[in-house]
């Protein structure tokens, strides 16, 4: 039973993982009298390596739980989903406002002065038609060179919690090398799993002389365009009034409890409550 929309409901953000925490932490900054409910697909990822059919699937499954629960708005906060899926859901739920992240490649072709920009994401966004599209129309417009590195076994790792690895800085120095060595001087964190590792990512730039490379993330803009389709639909969570409870978040996982909740400890400082459910 899907709930009617109104401003008090919560938005439900998803991602196949802990990476979408990369977006809430803006939309959190941006809305902060919104309620949040955050679901981890991480019983399924990573996403980046199964066929589109796969993540059509998810995404529809996953929107329909959180719909049960009552959201107004969903943020799919995951590149590979929105690659591949967005379109789906949109068509499933047409009257459910859906925002989606897509690689940065605008604001890429903006920044760069070399013309060259590196795209780091899952092979699967990389594939997708949405993203060839976009890029295309973006280096048609601009000229810009796109340069595309799947970043194979990354999400896995940075699912495990640890962040400062040997394990990663091998892969980031795998993947963000070559990217440099063919001049990129703009590089797109095309996965929301990947700002967790922009301090690694910096020191492979500092290790390489190109510290003064650009990344590019978008969970900033992201944040805005939700909080801009809420307001035109007249959506927007009023402010609490002194004396009222701050802004709820719920977090749902389809792997172990005990992966989501410290993630939202060690990355956001947070601790919500943390439920697994099978979907
Ligand atoms: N955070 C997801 C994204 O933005 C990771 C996808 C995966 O599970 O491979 O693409």
């Amino acid at each position: 039973m899907i709930s009617a929309r109104t401003p008090g409901a919560p938005i439900g953000v998803y991602d196949s993982g802990v990476g979408g925490l990369s977006v809430l932490r803006h939309i959190r900054a941006q809305l902060p009298a919104e309620d949040l409910i955050y679901f981890a697909d991480s019983g399924h990822a990573p996403y980046g390596e199964k066929t589109e059919q796969y993540v059509v699937d998810r995404a529809l499954l996953v929107a329909a739980f959180l719909l049960e629960r009552g959201i107004k708005a969903l943020v799919v906060a995951c590149n590979t989903a929105t690659v591949a899926a967005i379109k789906a859901v949109r068509a499933r739920y047409p009257d459910l406002p859906v925002v989606g992240v897509e690689p940065g490649l605008k604001p890429a072709a903006a920044a760069t002065r070399s013309g060259k920009v590196g795209v780091l994401a899952t092979a699967r966004t990389l594939k997708g038609e949405k993203f060839l599209q976009l890029r295309e129309q973006i280096s048609a417009a601009t000229k810009a060179e796109f340069l595309l590195q799947p970043c194979i076994g990354l999400v896995d790792q940075i699912e495990l919690g640890d962040l400062e690895t040997p394990a990663i800085a091998a892969l980031l120095e795998q993947y963000v090398a070559p990217l440099l060595d063919q001049g990129a001087d703009t590089l797109v964190l095309g996965c929301t799993h990947y700002p967790f590792v922009q301090t690694g990512i910096e020191r492979v730039l500092r290790a390489h002389g190109h510290q003064d490379v650009t990344l590019i993330d978008t969970g900033d803009a992201v944040a805005r365009q939700l909080g801009r389709l809420l307001d035109g639909a007249g959506l927007l969570h009023p402010a609490p009034e002194a004396g009222q409870p701050s802004a709820s978040l719920h977090g749902y996982t389809t792997a172990d409890v005990g992966a989501l909740a410290p993630a939202f400890a060690n990355l956001l400082g947070l601790h919500p409550k943390v439920e697994k459910v099978v979907v």
